[in-house]
């Protein structure tokens, strides 16, 4: 299926199949969308937590909402995304070490010009920690639209939720201790006959609504 085809027939999956295990390649594929997504100034502000066990799935289903109770109970696999609460020193490091082992710089020259640049963009743009949170929770969005288009891309389906009490599941996942904090989830697996939605047809405001050509 092309991508346009993949972006119009997917769809919120509204109930799982609990019978219908993912393999471990259909997680690391899962996952592999994740780590590939980009981010501004490639900063990767970001933790994915992968609940694939009925413990996970019991512990963290104190902090879901009602009306996705089900769909994370009963999915094999739910990933909820959390950022970075600042951008620290300590992150500023290991991204330009990790950029150096990636082979992304020339010399030293060129590995200390990426780094002051990226520095002197967040000092002169990016200084208040208010905007630092909410630039990094932007950056999840990314890394979920990547896992709404390739969970159909690799046979799956897949549900984003934000339906859950995030403060919550920052006292359960500890996040707090770890500078990080939860925005938005994502259940993956296979839909039952009781999806509702995969029947329904896409309502989308047309593109005369939504698109202005100038
Ligand atoms: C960021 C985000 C959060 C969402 N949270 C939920 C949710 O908590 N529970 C749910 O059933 N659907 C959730 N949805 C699904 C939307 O309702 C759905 O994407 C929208 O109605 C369009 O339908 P479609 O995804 O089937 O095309 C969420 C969607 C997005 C993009």
């Amino acid at each position: 299926m092309n991508i346009t085809d993949l972006a119009s027939n997917r769809f919120t999956t509204k109930a799982y199949d609990a019978s219908r295990p993912l393999t471990d390649e259909q997680i690391s594929a899962i996952l592999s969308l994740l780590q590939n997504s980009p981010s501004t100034l490639n900063l990767q502000g970001w933790h994915f937590h992968v609940i694939n066990t009925e413990t996970g799935r019991e512990k963290i289903a104190p902090a879901i909402f009602d009306l996705n109770k089900t769909k994370v109970a009963q999915a094999p696999l739910a990933i909820v995304f959390s950022s970075i609460n600042t951008i620290n020193d300590q992150h500023l490091d290991a991204l330009v070490a990790q950029e150096e082992v990636d082979g992304r710089f020339r010399d030293a020259e060129a590995r200390q010009k990426n780094d002051a640049g990226r520095r002197g963009y967040i000092n002169n743009v990016a200084h208040s920690p208010e905007f630092q949170r909410q630039w990094m929770e932007r950056q999840l969005y990314i890394a979920l639209g990547f896992l709404l288009l390739g969970a159909p891309a690799l046979g799956l389906h897949a549900t984003p939720i934000e339906g859950f009490d995030t403060k919550k599941m920052d006292s359960i996942l500890d996040l707090e201790a770890q500078g990080l904090h939860s925005v938005v989830m994502a259940t993956i697996g296979y839909n039952s006959d009781a999806d509702f939605n995969a029947q329904l047809p896409k309502s989308r405001f047309p593109l005369d609504k939504i698109i202005t050509q100038l």
